[in-house]
């Protein structure tokens, strides 16, 4: 992905099997969420493919990416302001699934009850604490019926007891049988959450494997933790 004379991914290739949850983590500026985009259309790639669930979805843009079952939580949670919590999610049931649910209501109401923010419902969204805000991100996106998931820095700023809640309500989602990648500048989310951890740096992948292996090798240590060479 080049912006005009600015090549921010360079031949960067990254594959995540079925039930996976993979962490991705780099320094500021690596291009992690410019790789986010182009996974969901958001940006089209210079050059390159995107498959999803075995379909080169390269030409289809963000809602029909949407409607295949890829979904995204955003870097700056973005809720529809004007709108309740409830009414948040009903949108991304009525509107990113490929066939209507049945019953959008009850549809939304559980995502809300299985995210903890049932008793939230009826708040205008932007009125919503951190964390919170972070839950309807989640929320939004589970309202799609996702197969895999893109979260971008959704631990940033909570306290530890947060962060915990966060991390076992993403681990819920992936028991529940959803493919999630997850950019990550917290550590010890990624630690906790993931069974795979890639590192990105300067547009390519560092490392990429056991999540304790790629922390203590050599190369991330260098790009990510600042070692000595
Ligand atoms: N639309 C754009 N036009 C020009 N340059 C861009 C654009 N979007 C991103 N960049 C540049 O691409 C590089 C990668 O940015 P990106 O936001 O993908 O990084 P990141 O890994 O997500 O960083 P962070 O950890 O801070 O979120 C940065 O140098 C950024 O300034
Ligand atoms: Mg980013």
């Amino acid at each position: 992905m080049s912006f005009g004379e600015f090549a921010v991914l360079q031949d960067i290739s990254l594959s995540v099997g079925a039930g996976e949850i993979v962490g991705v983590l780099g320094p500021n500026g690596a291009g992690k969420t410019t790789y986010m985009n182009i996974l969901t259309g958001a940006l089209r790639p210079t050059t390159g493919t995107v498959h999803l669930l075995g379909e080169d979805v390269t030409k289809l843009d963000t809602a029909q990416r949407c409607h295949r079952g890829l979904a995204q939580t955003h870097q700056i949670p973005k809720p529809f302001s004007g709108m309740t919590v409830f009414e948040n999610v009903l949108v991304a049931v009525n509107h990113g699934r490929s066939a209507p649910a049945h019953d959008p209501i009850s549809v939304a109401w559980t995502v809300l009850e299985d995210t903890g923010l049932a008793h939230v419902a009826n708040r205008p969204a932007e009125t919503l604490g951190l964390l919170d805000r972070k839950r309807l991100e989640l929320s939004r996106a589970l309202g799609t019926n996702p197969k895999v998931l893109l979260l971008d820095e959704i631990g940033g700023g909570l306290t530890d007891a947060e962060g915990d809640a966060l991390v076992d309500l993403i681990r819920s989602i992936h028991a529940s049988g959803v493919t999630i990648v997850w950019v990550e500048h917290i550590m010890r989310l990624l630690l906790e959450g993931c069974s795979r951890l890639v590192c990105m740096a300067e547009g390519e992948v560092l490392a990429d494997g056991d999540p304790h292996t790629v922390v203590n090798s050599q190369q991330v240590q260098v790009a990510y933790f600042g070692a000595s060479a």
